[in-house]
């Protein structure tokens, strides 16, 4: 049985998506999968949007929110993003242009921004869209993100019908404002913005639509969701990917981590047995739909690029 990550050399994949829960590994195989494309001479962002990231302490490199060349590695970049830096960024993109529509029909002052800058889901947004980006600069030949645990992950994916059904309210909120604020002003001519708040809004909507296209592509993206040979494990494979499903986004891999090679005492060989028992059960729910690579328990923990290199072999192995 074909059973290692190597469907991802296929070209053009440019972005992967490492999901699962805290703690089983997705630092570490996200990490291992970048340092395979970067070996291969393409040019890799790793991406973490953790808001407790590890890739600094992985790659000995001390990464921020600005792309930095990773130590002792070819073609490999890293960026640690976070929710306030990426609102940051909306607001400098999205303020301006809000905050002329608005204030000229409604006396608003600059705060209203922060306001809609607080609306639910467009943290999410602008995170994928952010990461769009990059993807799509063509900048880099590969884009892997390390995802936040999965309770935030699927937050994410929430995203386009929150978002949309509170841009659908704030569109008819603001378009009642407007037709009472004309009626108020009745021939006194209003200040006319550059662009009607409906244009900004329909934009916004054309950015959500155009992120949850790209990510359901399968041409375009690919999902690995990494999880550990427990009951807990599987419980949580088994919604992450339903809840995947529901949005029509499909995962391809499922990494199973930790996994015992050769149990040499009692205290390992019950675990085995134990491990056993649930990779039966994840192989017997999701294979051949889903490809399922084990990847084993190392005797040390996994850091630095050569440990990491181990991984990728492990993980890539023909
Ligand atoms: N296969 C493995 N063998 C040994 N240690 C591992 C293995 N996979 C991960 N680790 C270690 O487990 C810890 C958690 O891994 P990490 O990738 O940071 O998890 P996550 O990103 O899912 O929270 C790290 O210290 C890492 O070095
Ligand atoms: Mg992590």
């Amino acid at each position: 049985m074909d059973s290692s990550l190597i469907r991802l050399d296929r070209e053009p994949k440019r972005l992967i998506m490492i999901g699962g829960k805290g703690g089983v590994g997705k630092s570490t195989c996200a990490s291992a999968i970048a340092l395979h494309f970067s070996l291969q001479g393409k040019k890799t962002l790793i991406i973490s949007s953790d808001p407790t990231p590890s890739l600094s302490d992985i790659f000995e490199t001390e990464i921020g929110d600005q792309e930095t060349p990773i130590k002792n590695t070819k073609n490999l970049y890293g960026i640690e993003i976070s929710s306030e830096s990426v609102l940051k960024k909306w607001k400098e993109r999205f303020g301006p242009e809000i905050y002329e529509v608005v204030s000229s029909f409604a006396n608003v002052d600059y705060d209203f921004v922060e306001y809609i800058g607080g609306a639910p889901g467009i943290e999410e947004e602008y995170m994928l869209n952010y990461i769009l980006e990059l993807v799509e600069s063509e900048q880099y030949d590969m884009v892997v993100w390390d995802t936040a645990p999965a309770g935030h992950t699927l937050k994410l994916l929430h995203l386009p019908q929150i978002f949309l059904r509170h841009l659908e309210a704030a569109t008819k909120f603001y378009m009642n404002l407007y037709s009472y604020f004309e009626k108020l002003k009745e021939g006194i001519k209003l200040k006319k913005g550059k662009r009607t708040l409906l244009e900004i809004i329909s934009g916004w909507e054309n950015l959500a639509e155009k992120v949850v296209g790209f990510i359901r592509d399968r041409e375009k993206t690919d999902f690995i969701i990494v999880t550990i040979p427990e009951a807990l494990g599987v419980r949580q494979t088994e919604r992450i990917i339903r809840n995947f499903n529901e949005y029509q986004l499909i995962v391809n891999h499922l990494i199973v981590n930790y996994v015992i090679q050769e149990a040499d005492c009692e205290f390992h060989r019950l675990r085995k047995e134990m491990q056993q028992h649930y990779l039966e059960i994840l192989r017997n729910q999701y294979t051949p739909r889903i490809k399922l690579i084990e990847l084993p328990l190392l005797p040390q923990e996994v850091k630095g690029v050569e440990r990491i290199g181990r991984i990728s072999e492990i993980l890539f192995k023909p």
